[in-house]
């Protein structure tokens, strides 16, 4: 068997316990973000602003943290609601949206 299957397999276990699980303990902003919204931000999928581009963020940079945690939380058209974040709490997404704004 390929050597690099085990690896892999103890990652995609790992990523995915972070999006479906139902854990209540909280994550930091980076790892929600690299577990859910780094898909999009990191290159632009979708037309998402990308992460570390101030340009790319444009006004959007003049808007409160509370106004862009409710756009993540409740989807902004190319976006899904809770950035596809579904066990996300509140207080995560908010967190991943600083750290995405730690970037610019
Ligand atoms: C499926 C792709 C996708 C994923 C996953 C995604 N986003 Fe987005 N995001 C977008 C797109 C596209 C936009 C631009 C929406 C628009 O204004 O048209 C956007 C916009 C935003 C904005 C700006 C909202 C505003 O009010 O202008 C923030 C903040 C944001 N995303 C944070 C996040 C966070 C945090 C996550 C992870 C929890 C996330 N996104 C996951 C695609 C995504």
């Amino acid at each position: 068997m390929n050597k690099l299957f085990f690896p892999f397999l103890i990652f995609f276990f790992f990523a995915s316990s972070l999006i479906f699980s139902e854990e209540k303990t909280s994550r930091d902003g980076k790892t929600v973000y690299d577990a859910a919204c780094a898909v999009c931000h990191q290159n632009g999928l979708a037309g998402a602003p990308i992460f570390g581009d101030k340009s790319a963020w444009g006004y959007r940079v003049n808007k409160s943290l509370d106004e862009l945690t409710y756009s993540v939380k409740n989807g902004l058209r190319g976006m899904p609601a809770m950035g596809l974040c579904m066990n996300c709490s509140e207080q995560e997404l908010e967190m991943a949206v600083s750290y995405i704004l730690d970037s610019l």
